[in-house]
């Protein structure tokens, strides 16, 4: 039965977690504790440490979610069950700029899928990809809150709107 499972469900991943966890500098660990102070109940501070992770590691490494179920005193799952769900979370090494192309109601409607094809076409990634250099990735993601400004996408923190094809190969041409 447990067979049949792991083929058939498409939300079966198996992780392999080693024992190795983290260490941060000193100052990182400074940052995490005022975070940490700031709400009565600790695993209210998940996605703000994630973010420490994250930043300090590249993406969320095993041996970074091993920290967090440390220093917030959950399980394993309950980090990754997090990890997993919000899309700037990254559970994989990720492109040094990363498009987030909005695929949602207002983008979708406008040409947001002419977006992320030329994206592709433009960088030779599909959605969940990054270019071998490193320098890009690309994913498609819901609702970014631009409906008015759609089709758009997001550039680590910088929003992009109204876009064409054009204004794409202009806005890739300026990051080189
Ligand atoms: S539908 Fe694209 S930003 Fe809301």
């Amino acid at each position: 039965m447990s067979d049949q499972l792991t083929t058939i469900d498409p939300l079966y991943q198996p992780v392999t977690m080693p024992d190795e966890v983290a260490e941060f500098s000193p100052e990182v660990e400074a940052e995490i504790d005022r975070h940490l102070a700031k709400y009565p109940v600790m695993r209210s501070a998940i996605l703000p440490l994630m973010f420490i992770v994250q930043r300090e590691r590249g993406y969320l490494d095993p041996p970074g979610v091993n920290y967090l179920a440390r220093r917030l005193k959950l399980r394993i799952t309950d980090i990754w069950e997090v990890a997993t769900f919000y899309s700037m979370i990254h559970t994989k090494p990720i492109g040094r700029y990363h498009i987030q192309v909005c695929r949602t109601l207002s983008c979708r409607l406008l040409g947001a899928q002419k977006i992320t094809e030329h994206c592709s076409t433009r960088l030779g990634i599909k959605p969940g990809e990054t270019t071998p250099d490193g320098k890009f990735s690309l994913s498609e993601v819901e609702c970014l809150g631009s409906c008015g400004t759609a089709p758009m996408f997001q550039i680590n923190f910088d929003y992009h709107e109204n876009l064409t094809p054009q204004k794409v190969d202009q806005i890739l041409d300026s990051i080189g």
